[in-house]
Parts: structure tokens; C-alpha cells; sequence
């Protein structure tokens, strides 16, 4: 409760904390961020299981699967099947420690708060800041893999080509990513405008991705079967290039399961957030890697790595190459992931700004940022965002943002589940909707294969990553440590944006 002290009394300065306000590593207390959030009523609690779930996968299936499935195979051969499973488990131990936390913390802002609430304000800056590499980078390198698709529908059925020089970023041979760029400007538009909206069209949207993927299953399934096309790919050799070329491509296609995550993002809007948000969690997680497998095994079935790796849209070339479907098969496909990955930037920029908002409303990033437009968005969050990672799509190759996501993410899931092990010690009597089986150990494993995963990422990308960090390090102590709300004490009334799509 607050206090006339301004509620200091509520800080908890672990390690090193002092009485002016708690220092870098004064925590949120859990208790504190969801009564506070409790009181705004600002947000409805009315999105359901099913809702939910729908909005994992609206985040998780897209470019992955669609795109850089082609590049992972080239790395690993048909063993792409073990490093679907290799990157489907690492994920699994950090979904349990997301979901214990997003049912015990059911608060927007995801990893950001929880770190809040647990390793204290300065490691939460950080994870906030990586979580902006996480989804802002992202959402530029799924719209990157948007125009390969693009390209191959619009030379299919118009017999159009888009120049290289406007529809590839400069170290992929054109100057600038003009279908990438409109993509996420379209799709901030939509978040400014009609959030609520967007819930709609994003349920539908996922029906379709699935009823596409269900699809080039069983046309590439019965091409295999019954030799249709002749199938040119094959599992033999299944790991080309040995165990490593398995590590490494898990490493890359680790991209494809990101977005389950983002559903503990809309922690404040869960109906039942004890019992649905860990639903929400793992059920995606699960069904996306059940689906990703599937798809694995047909797309190495139909076309040889040599042709997969080497292509922008690689289902839709599995299907042209093994499948001897007329071309109408994969201009559906081409069109199920465009829809797919649209999907994917809506609500992965949607989770970036709720994180990004989560951060000016504590005072670590000017109030002002994230002032509400008339329509309760973020108005001026969502487009900065939008023009920064427009920018990036346009001159970024793929695989390298996609690499910048994928540590930026890992980094993120250790922290998480490091969270799960204190947040058992410093609040061991918190009601928790879901607990990780075998605490310590299970979060332990949860850390060590992100590690694992995270050593197998290229030393360009460690730097890149590590440059990120310590630009984040200096906004912190520069700006963050003298503005925070914890910090000052300050406990006004705290404001929402509109609800998840
Ligand atoms: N998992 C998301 C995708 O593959 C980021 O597009």
C-alpha cells in the first residue's frame, strides 16, 4: 500500500541497495506490480485461453518456418528435423519458467517486469533493452522475409520482378527493402489506429497461416508418398555436415519458435491469467513445434538443401520442385505466408511497444515516450519504432538480423528463468497459477541450453550484441537511475494503453 512516505517502505534493495531510493538493484516487490497495476482499470480482463493461444502463434509462426527454414537446412541437411527439436526443447524449459511467472507476476511488460520484481531495477533496464533488440529487430527481419514471398507471388501471378535495387537490403545484392519498409509502416498505421481492431483480424489470420501450412503437409505429404513430382529431396545424407551443422542450425531456427513469449505480454488482459497465460504459453509452444517438425521432414522430403538454402521462399519452392503441383500451389503458399508473417508483426510490435510503455510508465524512459494518443495507443512509442525498424529492414540482410534476435533472445530466456529460481526465495508464499516442475534444476537446464545455443551464434554477432548492451548500460545510468518512479518513490496513478490485437 502507499504510504506517506511514498511508498519506500515497499523497495527491496537486494545487493547493494540503499536507503535513497534502493540504488541500481532495488527491486519491484511482485506484490506491489500487480496490486498497482490491479487499481488502474484501465485494461478489460477479457481475452480467453483460446484467444490467447491464438496470439502465441500469431507471434510465433512466420518467417521462421517460411523463410529461414531454407538457409538452417543448408547448415544442418534433413537433420533440420533434430535441430527443430533441438531449438523446440530449449524453448520448453524457458516457456515453464515464463509461464510460472506470468501466472504468479500476471503484469505487462513480460521478462522486463518480472526482472523487475526479481534481479532488480538495473538487470530489468537491461533485459528491457534487450527485449527491444528481441522485438524491434525482429519484426525488421520478418519483414525482410515478407518480400521474398512477395517476390515470388508477384512473379507468379502477374509475371512481375521487383527490381533487386528496391526489394533487397545493400549485402544482399540491391540497394533498399521497399516491401519490408511498407510492411511495417502498414502495420504501425493499423496498431495507432485500431488496436482493438486488430484482435480480429489477427484470430483470422492465424486460422489461415495453419489452414496453409495443414495444406502444403498434405500435398507435399502425398507428392512424397505417391511420388507425384518425383520428390528430388531425401534424408540421405541426413546431417550433412555432422553434428555441428545440427547445433548451428538450431542456433539460426531458434528465430522460428520467438513469440510465445510475447502472450505474457498481455498478462493484464488475461481473464484467468493464473490458469490461462501458462496455458497460452506452453499449448503454443507445443502445437508450433509439433507443426514446424511436420513441415521439416516434407520440405527436405521434396527439394535437396542445396535448392532450399538457396531460396527466399523455400516452401513454395519445395512444392514447385518436388511436388509437381501446378504453380497455383505455391502462389497459396506464397499468399499463407505473407498472411503468416503479417500476423507476426502485428503482434510482435505490439508486445514491443506494451515492454516499451511498461518502461516510460517506471520512469526508465522519459513519461512523455509513452504518452496515450486519444485511442489509448502509444502513440508516439509505436511510431518511432515503426520508422527505426523500417530503416533497418531496408538495409539489413536477413540472416544477420535474424542471428542480433536470436541472442538477444536467448539472453533474454536465462534471465527469465533465472527469475523463477529467486523469485522462489524472495517470495516463496507468492500464489503461483503455475510452478516449474524440479526448481532448481529444470530453470538450470533452461539456462544451459540457451547458453549452448547462444555459443554457437558467430563472434560478429556477440559484438554487435555486446555494443547494443552498452549503449543500454550508458541510457541507464545517464538517464534511467535519476528518472526511475522506483527510485524517487513516486506512486502516481498508473495509465494503459489499449488491449491486445
Ligand atoms: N517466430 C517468429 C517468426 O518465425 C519470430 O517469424
Amino acid at each position: 500500500m502507499a504510504t506517506a512516505a511514498g511508498g519506500r517502505e515497499g523497495f527491496t534493495g537486494g545487493g547493494g541497495g540503499t536507503a535513497a531510493g534502493g540504488g541500481p538493484w532495488a527491486r519491484k516487490p511482485a506484490r506491489q506490480l500487480v496490486a498497482e497495476t490491479g487499481d488502474a482499470g484501465g485494461l478489460r480482463k477479457a481475452v480467453g485461453a483460446v484467444s490467447l493461444t491464438a496470439m502465441g502463434l500469431g507471434a510465433i509462426i512466420g518467417t521462421g518456418i517460411f523463410v529461414i527454414i531454407g538457409e538452417a537446412i543448408g547448415l544442418s541437411g534433413p537433420a533440420i528435423v533434430l535441430s527443430f527439436a533441438l531449438a523446440g526443447i530449449t524453448c520448453v524449459f524457458s516457456a515453464l519458467s515464463y509461464s510460472e511467472l506470468a501466472s504468479t507476476i500476471p503484469v505487462s511488460g513480460s521478462a522486463y517486469t518480472y526482472s523487475y520484481a526479481t534481479l532488480g531495477e538495473l538487470v530489468a533496464w537491461i533485459i528491457g533493452w534487450d527485449l527491444i533488440l528481441e522485438y524491434g529487430v525482429s519484426v525488421a527481419a520478418i519483414a525482410v522475409g515478407w518480400g521474398g514471398y512477395l517476390q515470388s507471388l508477384l512473379d507468379s501471378v502477374l509475371g512481375v520482378h521487383l527490381p533487386d535495387a528496391i526489394s533487397k537490403a545493400p549485402g544482399d545484392g540491391g540497394t533498399f527493402n521497399l516491401p519490408a519498409v511498407v510492411l511495417v509502416l502498414a502495420v504501425a498505421a493499423l496498431l495507432c489506429v485500431g488496436v482493438r481492431e486488430s484482435a480480429r483480424t489477427n484470430t483470422a489470420m492465424v486460422a489461415f497461416k495453419l489452414t496453409v501450412l495443414i495444406l502444403f503437409v498434405i500435398l507435399g505429404g502425398y507428392a512424397l508418398l505417391f511420388h507425384k513430382g518425383g520428390g528430388a529431396g531425401g534424408f540421405s545424407p541426413f546431417a550433412t555436415h555432422g553434428f555441428s551443422g545440427v547445433v548451428d542450425a538450431a542456433a539460426l531456427i531458434f528465430f522460428a519458435y520467438i513469440g510465445f513469449d510475447a502472450v505474457s505480454t498481455s498478462g493484464e488482459e488475461a481473464e484467468k491469467p493464473q490458469r490461462d497465460l501458462p496455458l497460452a504459453i506452453i499449448g503454443s509452444l507445443v502445437i508450433a513445434t509439433i507443426i514446424y517438425i511436420v513441415v521439416a521432414v516434407v520440405t527436405v522430403g521434396l527439394a535437396p538443401p542445396s535448392k532450399l538454402s538457396a531460396s527466399t521462399a523455400p516452401l513454395a519452392d519445395a512444392l514447385k520442385i518436388g511436388g509437381g503441383y501446378g504453380s497455383w500451389a505455391a502462389d497459396v503458399l506464397s499468399l499463407g505466408a505473407l498472411v503468416a508473417i503479417t500476423s507476426v508483426v502485428l503482434t510482435i510490435l505490439y508486445g514491443q511497444t506494451r515492454i516499451m510503455f511498461a518502461m516510460t510508465r517506471d520512469g526508465l524512459l522519459p513519461r512523455s515516450y509513452g504518452k496515450l494518443s486519444k485511442r489509448r495507443t502509444p502513440v508516439r512509442i509505436t511510431v518511432s519504432f515503426a520508422i527505426g525498424i523500417a530503416l533497418l529492414a531496408a538495409f539489413v540482410p536477413l540472416t544477420q538480423i535474424a542471428k542480433l534476435v536470436n541472442i538477444g533472445t536467448l539472453f533474454a530466456f536465462v534471465l527469465v528463468n533465472v527469475g523463477v529460481i529467486v523469485l522462489r526465495r524472495t517470495e516463496p508464499d507468492m500464489e503461483r497459477g503455475f510452478r516449474v516442475p524440479f526448481v532448481p534444476w529444470f530453470p538450470l537446464i533452461g539456462i544451459a541450453l540457451c547458453i549452448y545455443l547462444m555459443t554457437r551464434l558467430e563472434s560478429t554477432t556477440w559484438l554487435r550484441f555486446g555494443v547494443w548492451l552498452v549503449l543500454g548500460l550508458a541510457i541507464y545510468f545517464v538517464y534511467g537511475r535519476t528518472h526511475s518512479r522506483l527510485q524517487r518513490g513516486d506512486r502516481e496513478p498508473l495509465v494503459e494503453p489499449a488491449r491486445a490485437p
